[in-house]
């Protein structure tokens, strides 16, 4: 079980950025990325169609005998995770907006949760909120659009500008001094955010996924020897070519993909 690949999915770029937090832990590891993109964007679908992508997506990668399961995107989370644990016998690490860190640390406990319409109407960020969002502020921002900004590289446009201003700046002018980036694709828009809104927090939960995505594997002494080699296998719903060249623009070497 050690020597099997760590199996990763989001509609598209988004959970890189958790990929790139594993193998920065663990490059040793192998990896299996599937990136849905014939089903980008998945943060307006209902849910039961986000369940049904995230049952076939688990499915193939049960075929390539995956140790385990990082659902790296938000929404899929919030509209399968539960149902996946009870329908597969492999473990699956989610992902839910980093409410609890950010109330934690934001000064004047007054935060902007930044997530797509699917994460934010569902059940898990719910329960999150009436756990940790107690005594303060909490504003929800559904980042319509930006996703899809992330999705076509545009990282650093006037038009991506303009739009984080008309998400966001209703809340930083009314005193959120947090930013959580509640979909995966966010993370990608640190520096555009950063440049945005210098001296608010960004709260990105990418880090802990890892963390806790290595602690599971301890807990089932599942992880890859250290001489191991690591390596990326990608598996791409729509158009390969274009995800490939994604993979550039994000930092991504393409030459670490060998075919799943
Ligand atoms: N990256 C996904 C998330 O974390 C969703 C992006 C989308 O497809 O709308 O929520």
């Amino acid at each position: 079980m050690d020597a099997c690949p760590i199996g990763l999915f989001d509609s598209g770029v988004g959970g890189l950025s958790i990929l790139r937090e594993l193998q920065h832990c663990a490059p040793n590891e192998r990896y299996i990325y599937f990136a849905d993109t014939l089903w980008f964007p998945y943060g307006g679908r209902p849910a039961p169609e986000i369940r049904k992508r995230s049952f076939a997506i688990t499915r193939r990668m049960l075929e390539s005998d995956v140790k385990l399961i990082v659902v790296a995107c938000n929404t899929a989370s919030a509209a399968a995770l539960a149902d996946l644990r009870e329908a597969f016998p492999v473990p699956f690490v989610g992902m839910v907006p980093g409410l609890k860190p950010a109330v934690a640390t934001s000064p004047s406990r007054n935060v902007a949760i930044l997530a797509t319409p699917g994460t934010l109407g569902g059940e898990l960020y719910h329960r999150t909120v009436q756990e940790f969002g107690r005594d303060a502020r909490i504003r929800e921002v559904p980042g319509h659009g930006l996703a899809e900004f992330v999705e076509r590289g545009e990282l650093d446009t006037a038009a991506l500008h303009e739009r984080l201003r008309q998400l966001l700046s209703p809340a930083v002018n009314e005193g959120a001094d947090t930013i959580v980036l509640g979909c995966t694709h966010y993370s990608f828009l640190v520096p555009a955010l950063t440049g945005e809104f210098p001296g608010v927090r960004l709260v990105d939960t990418s880090e802990a996924v890892a963390r806790r995505t290595f602690q599971v594997l301890d807990e089932h002494d599942a992880r890859a020897p250290a001489d191991a080699t690591g390596a990326l296998s990608l598996i791409v719903s729509g158009d390969s070519q274009a995800f490939r060249n994604h993979l550039q623009v994000l930092g991504f070497d393409p030459a670490t993909e060998v075919p799943a």
